[in-house]
């Protein structure tokens, strides 16, 4: 048996219940991952609410961690028992001592590595690394806004901007949280419970405005966001931690100029193998050379984990959040 979160019904973090488990054998092509650590993200609260819904109840939860691996199904040529492995995506179910995915949703861990520090990272610096590299391949000298900068994907995103010669302008709600995101090398931080973003991003730039917004709160930033950018600038919608984007009417990117619009997953872009692969590496490369750090701010034991999302959920968080089984 094996301990693990587990969610009969969607809803507040009282649904959450720490059971013992007979843990699943991998079948072919898969492996068991013996956690050592899990990480803590936004999505496991919006499929716990129901916003995302889970593919069947009761359900697992989390698509995070790193640990060794336990065993291995047919098949799995790759990995062996006692490997260092980490991933991000796959069925919910990672918040678990043991956890059984698909083998081509988990990677090696090079030494240098840890798995605190894997499962602190993965899911949002692969999701850093797609926003922009790929989203929008930033070049240098670029100026764009990220909202939610002191939190676990913004820390990575300050300091990832910078290594690439970008001013990240990030928003945050607290003059505590602004001194992170400058420390993680944001260009400037703007407090967007008091200060009125938009003219503040316009006296930042001198009136040029942004590349690119990246945008993770939803439904309370939207509009702000899109009155941030220069023409044909481009918003990337990528989170609802304020609640879902809805009723848009496309006409609004024609008003606010030419705007360009995307709502992208990390499953959009992690969607074979290879992909995967190379953006790990290169996310792997950026920590290994000390260009990104991983700030653990937060760790509570896997029984807590509904604890851990009310912190999250409450803004009472900064960087990274993991869960030890
Ligand atoms: N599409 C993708 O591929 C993808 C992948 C990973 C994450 N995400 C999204 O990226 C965002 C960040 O994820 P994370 O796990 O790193 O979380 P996080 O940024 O550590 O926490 C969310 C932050 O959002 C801010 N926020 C603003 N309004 C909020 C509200 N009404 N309720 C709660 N928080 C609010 C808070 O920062 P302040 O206190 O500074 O406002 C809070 O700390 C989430 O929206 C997540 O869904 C998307």
């Amino acid at each position: 048996m094996a301990k693990r979160i587990q969610f009969a019904r969607t809803g507040g973090p009282e649904v959450l219940e720490f059971v013992e488990a007979a843990p699943v054998e991998p079948g072919p092509g898969e492996v068991t991952v013996k956690n050592q650590a899990v990480g803590l993200n936004f999505i496991d609260i919006y499929f716990r609410t129901g916003l995302y819904p889970a593919p069947g109840l009761p359900s697992g939860l989390g698509t995070e961690g790193a640990g060794t691996v336990e065993a291995v199904g047919e098949g799995v040529e790759d990995l062996a028992v006692g490997d260092r492995v980490a991933y991000a995506q796959g069925p919910l179910g990672a918040y678990a001592e043991l956890h059984t995915l698909p083998a081509e949703k988990v990677v090696t861990l090079p030494d240098a590595i840890d798995c605190e520090t894997a499962a602190a990272a993965m899911l949002k610096g692969l999701t850093v690394q797609y926003l922009l590299r790929q989203t929008y391949p930033l070049q240098g000298g670029e100026t764009i806004l990220w909202h939610a900068a002191a939190g676990g994907v913004g820390s990575i995103a300050c300091q990832w901007a910078r290594a690439l010669g970008v001013k990240l302008i990030g928003t945050v709600s607290s003059p505590e949280k602004a001194a992170l995101a400058e420390g993680n090398g944001a260009w400037a931080t703007i407090d967007y419970t008091r200060e009125d973003v938009v003219e503040r991003v316009r006296e930042l730039t001198g009136g040029e405005m942004c590349d690119v917004v990246y945008d993770s709160v939803g439904k309370d930033t939207w509009e702000l966001s899109l009155d941030c950018l220069k023409k044909r600038g481009l918003m990337v919608s990528f989170g609802n931690a304020s609640g879902p984007v809805e009723g848009v009417n496309l006409g609004i990117l024609n008003q606010k100029g030419s705007l360009y619009v995307t709502r992208p997953s990390l499953n959009g872009y992690a969607d074979t193998r290879e992909r995967l692969e190379s953006m790990a590496s290169d996310l792997f490369a950026m920590l290994e050379s000390g260009q990104v750090t991983i700030d653990i701010a937060q760790r509570y034991p896997l029984a807590e984990a509904g604890k851990a999302q009310e912190a999250l959920a409450g803004r009472k968080t900064t960087g990274s959040t993991i869960l030890i089984p």
